[in-house]
C-alpha cells in the first residue's frame, strides 16, 4: 500500500496584520455582501477579486425562485472579471459572508462548485490565487485554492 498525506497552510491574520492592499480587498467583499440578492437563504455572501494591474473586481450571490439556478458570489465575479480581462490573471479573492444583521466570527469556506471554478483560474494563468476568508474573529488566508482542494481535477486531467 502507498499512502499520501496532503496538508494545507492556512494563516489566521486580525485586521491590523493584513497588508495595506489585502484589508481593502476584504472590506470590498464585505461591500459586496450588501450587493447580494438573496431574498431565499438571505445568506448574503461577497467576493472581491484583486487583479494583476492592481484593480478589483466584485460579485455577490445572485438567487432565483428556481433554487438551484442561483449563482454563488465567487463564481460571479469571477465570471464577470475573466469576461471583463481576460488578459488579466487574478492575484487573490477575498469572501465575506453577512446574514442576521452581522458578519460571521468564523469565515464563511467556498463551496465545491466554486473552488473547482477558482482552481481554473489558476491553472488557465499557471498562477496560484491567493484566498482570503473573512470572518470577525480573523482572516483565513491561504497562498493557493489548491489548499482548499488537494487531489485536483484540471486541463492537465484530460490529456491522461
Ligand atoms: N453561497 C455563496 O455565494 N458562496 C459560497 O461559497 C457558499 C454559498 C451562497 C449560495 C446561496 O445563495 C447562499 O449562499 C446559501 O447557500
Amino acid at each position: 500500500m502507498d499512502k499520501y498525506v496532503i496538508k494545507s497552510e492556512i494563516c489566521v491574520y486580525q485586521d491590523n496584520e493584513l497588508s495595506t492592499e489585502d484589508r481593502e480587498l476584504v472590506e470590498a467583499a464585505k461591500q459586496a455582501t450588501q450587493q447580494s440578492y438573496s431574498p431565499y437563504s438571505k445568506f448574503q455572501v461577497g467576493a472581491a477579486l484583486r487583479l494583476t494591474d492592481g484593480s478589483i473586481v466584485t460579485g455577490s450571490n445572485q438567487e432565483n425562485a428556481s433554487y438551484p439556478l442561483g449563482l454563488c458570489a465567487e463564481r460571479t465575479a469571477i465570471f464577470h472579471a475573466q469576461h471583463q480581462r481576460p488578459d488579466l490573471p487574478v492575484a487573490a479573492i477575498a469572501i465575506a459572508a453577512f446574514a442576521n444583521g452581522h458578519f460571521y466570527p468564523e469565515p464563511i469556506s467556498p463551496c465545491g462548485a466554486c473552488r473547482q471554478v477558482m482552481l481554473e483560474v489558476e491553472d488557465r494563468y499557471s498562477r496560484p490565487m491567493r484566498v482570503l476568508l473573512y470572518g470577525t474573529s480573523g482572516t483565513h488566508v491561504v497562498s493557493t485554492v489548491k489548499a482548499l482542494l488537494p487531489f485536483q481535477f484540471v486541463s492537465e486531467s484530460l490529456k491522461k
